[in-house]
């Protein structure tokens, strides 16, 4: 089957591009963009790891193919600090230590960051828990993972999670 030519805007910067119909979004990231932050840990939409931004919303990027994201403002973990400033997320994943071997980590920042953005109020930890329960992580029993999200959580609520990304 022939390629078909898209165009996306990445962590805001516009990029037009021939796939392959059946290229999956998290391959075009990694493998045409060379934006490795995003993992690939199952291939089967089941770990979350691939987790990106669609026009605001976290979604996992395995579960979509590239031709599917025509059109879309996506965002990866490369595009959400601001100026080399570390996003409220990120910087309370590092306060907390919320990782051990980091690999779930992207994929959790980005569930994280699309799941407060739809709240109108800071979560309470079993709320958090649930959002989080299609992000796997192998490593920290989730304790830290939830402190973090809960300190970042009154910064982030019902602010647009980041669109074009950087800016
Ligand atoms: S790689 Fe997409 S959900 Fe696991
Ligand atoms: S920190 Fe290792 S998988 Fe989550």
């Amino acid at each position: 089957m022939g390629s078909r030519q898209i165009t996306v805007s990445v962590n805001g910067v516009s990029h037009t591009r021939e796939v392959e119909p059946r290229t999956l979004l998290v391959y075009f990231l990694r493998d045409t963009l060379g934006l490795l932050g995003t993992k690939i840990g199952c291939d089967t939409s089941s770990c979350g790891s691939c987790t990106v931004l669609m026009d605001g919303e976290s979604v996992k990027s395995c579960t979509l193919l590239a031709v599917q994201a025509d059109g879309t403002q996506l965002t990866t973990i490369e595009g959400l600090s601001t100026n080399g400033k570390l996003h409220p997320l990120q910087e309370a994943f590092r306060a907390n230590h919320g990782l051990q071997c980091g690999y779930c980590t992207a994929g959790m920042v980005m569930a994280a960051a699309g799941y407060l953005a739809t709240k109108d109020e800071v979560p309470d930890e079993e709320s958090i828990r649930h959002a989080l329960e299609g992000n796997l992580c192998r490593c920290t029993g989730y304790q830290n993972i939830v402190k973090a999200i809960a300190e970042a959580a009154p910064q982030l609520v019902g602010v647009p999670a980041a669109v074009g990304g950087a800016s």
